[in-house]
């Protein structure tokens, strides 16, 4: 079958360079596509760290076609359906203690959106209308909004639109391979880099300015950057201290990534809001959501008339009816099938395999938690970026396996129903690529 490539802009891809040797997948099921030209290819990044329960779960699939049949559109202002305070529900119930009020959308760059402006109208409903300026965190990818570029701290997605970004700063990340390379698990070294959170940014801009603080808990787009021992809790303790609400972006982190619902039961640290989205409907349908503590949600209820709009805000398909028929079903295939517990309880062969790749050529560190690692590589010198996209085309043509590299960062992320043999598969076939790598 040839396909007219001329037309589709592809997102987040050098359109020409995958054009010239297009790398097309036509089915998906469990742990494997199958690509164009017939191959099975293992799924190293749960698609774009979106399908957790695995491709095309029947339970997942049933309950979207049900309900496509039944009702494809309901408004969402000024109208309900059941299935989206169902969702909602299902979602809550899941979330951690106190965060319970949610406010559906259609991504995770949606999500991020919406959290930092209720942040922001938050505190103007509070009277503490000083409080407008946003912190992010260098290397943190909060998808491609205004609010979510500005707060992100990814140079490539910023610079070529600049003046909607004021009013913003942002933490250091804890990425410190010098010390820390070769972790296994959260890095000894570096909880002190929070305490910068306000001996630095709070201490020039005033801590009665800061709405909110938003991280991802791991970074995942920009290499998987886990936080050493220690520093989440400072950030929480710090935020406490000042009256700052701290977001956990969980789109990646959400939904048994590190071996529980999210990486805030990981830590046993509790956020004002978490963004998701991705496994929320296991990638069947887009969907995204801020799940927001009970307390800001009364804000909102308790400063607005009775009749009126309490939070400016919406999309078109929030809470739409196919969304939230795959993000109950998928919730309940999580729990049903015990999922999380299952991501946990593989992260130990997955540390393994992951670590047996050190010492191979230009292997430079080995990043894991729960079912995610990163693995960095010595960059080929003037051309960045190009070692890990070799290894990625070698392993996608020759090793049947799809990876996903972000610079010289190999990042894996497999759907949690991965077992110990295709772990195996996995790094093997990453590890061949770099044993027999030339450059
Ligand atoms: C942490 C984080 N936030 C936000 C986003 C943006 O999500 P979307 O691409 O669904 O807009 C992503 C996407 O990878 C992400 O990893």
């Amino acid at each position: 079958m040839t396909i007219n490539t001329a037309h589709y802009w592809m997102p987040f891809t050098a359109n020409r360079q995958f054009k010239a040797r297009p790398r097309m997948m036509k089915s998906a099921s469990g742990m494997y596509y199958t690509a164009e030209d017939g191959r099975q290819i293992l799924d190293g990044t749960a698609g774009l760290w979106c399908v957790n329960a695995g491709h095309g779960h029947p339970k997942i699939t049933d309950a979207v076609v049900r309900q496509a049949q039944t009702m494809d559109f309901a408004p969402p202002f000024q109208m309900g359906h059941a299935g989206a305070f169902d969702a909602a529900s299902r979602l809550a119930a899941t979330s951690p203690d106190g965060l319970n009020r949610v406010f559906f959308c259609n991504s995770g760059s949606e999500a991020v959106d919406t959290a930092l402006k209720m942040a922001l109208a938050y505190h103007r409903l509070r009277g503490d209308t000083l409080r407008t300026r946003l912190i992010g965190r260098e290397r943190g990818y909060h998808g491609v909004g205004f609010g979510g570029i500005a707060v992100g701290g990814i140079a490539g997605n910023r610079k070529h639109f600049g003046p909607s970004m004021a009013g913003v700063d942002h933490l250091r990340h804890p990425l410190d391979v010098t010390r820390n390379a070769l972790s296994r698990g959260l890095p000894e070294h570096g909880a002190e880099i929070a305490d910068e959170f306000e001996q630095r940014l709070l201490a020039l801009h005033d801590p009665a300015t800061v709405a909110a603080l938003i991280i991802e808990p791991v970074q995942g787009s920009t290499g998987v950057i886990i936080p050493p021992k220690g520093y989440l809790q400072k950030l929480r303790t710090i935020c406490d201290k000042y009256g700052i609400l701290l977001i956990f972006d969980e789109v990646i982190t959400g939904f048994g990534r590190l071996g529980t619902a999210f990486a805030a039961d990981y830590f046993g640290i509790i956020p004002d809001m978490i963004c998701c989205a991705k496994g929320l409907t296991n990638a069947m349908v887009p969907m995204g959501a801020v799940i927001a503590k009970q307390s800001i949600h009364e804000t909102f209820m308790d400063a607005a008339p009775e009749n009126a709009i309490e939070f400016y805000h919406g999309y078109t398909y929030s809470g739409h009816p196919l969304a939230c028929a795959a993000a109950t079903a998928a919730l309940d295939v999580y729990h049903s099938e015990n999922l999380f517990a299952r991501a946990a309880s593989m992260a130990p062969a997955f540390e393994t395999a992951a670590h047996s790749l050190r010492g191979l050529p230009y292997v430079k560190d080995i990043r894991n938690l729960g079912l995610v690692c990163g693995i960095e590589l010595e960059p080929m010198p003037g051309k960045p970026a190009a070692r890990a996209y070799d290894v990625f085309e070698r392993c996608f043509w020759e090793e049947q396996v799809l990876i996903r590299t972000t610079g010289d960062i190999i990042a894996l992320s497999p759907p949690l129903i991965i077992n110990e043999e295709q772990i195996g598969q996995l790094f093997d076939a990453v590890g061949r690529c770099l044993r027999t790598m030339t450059t």
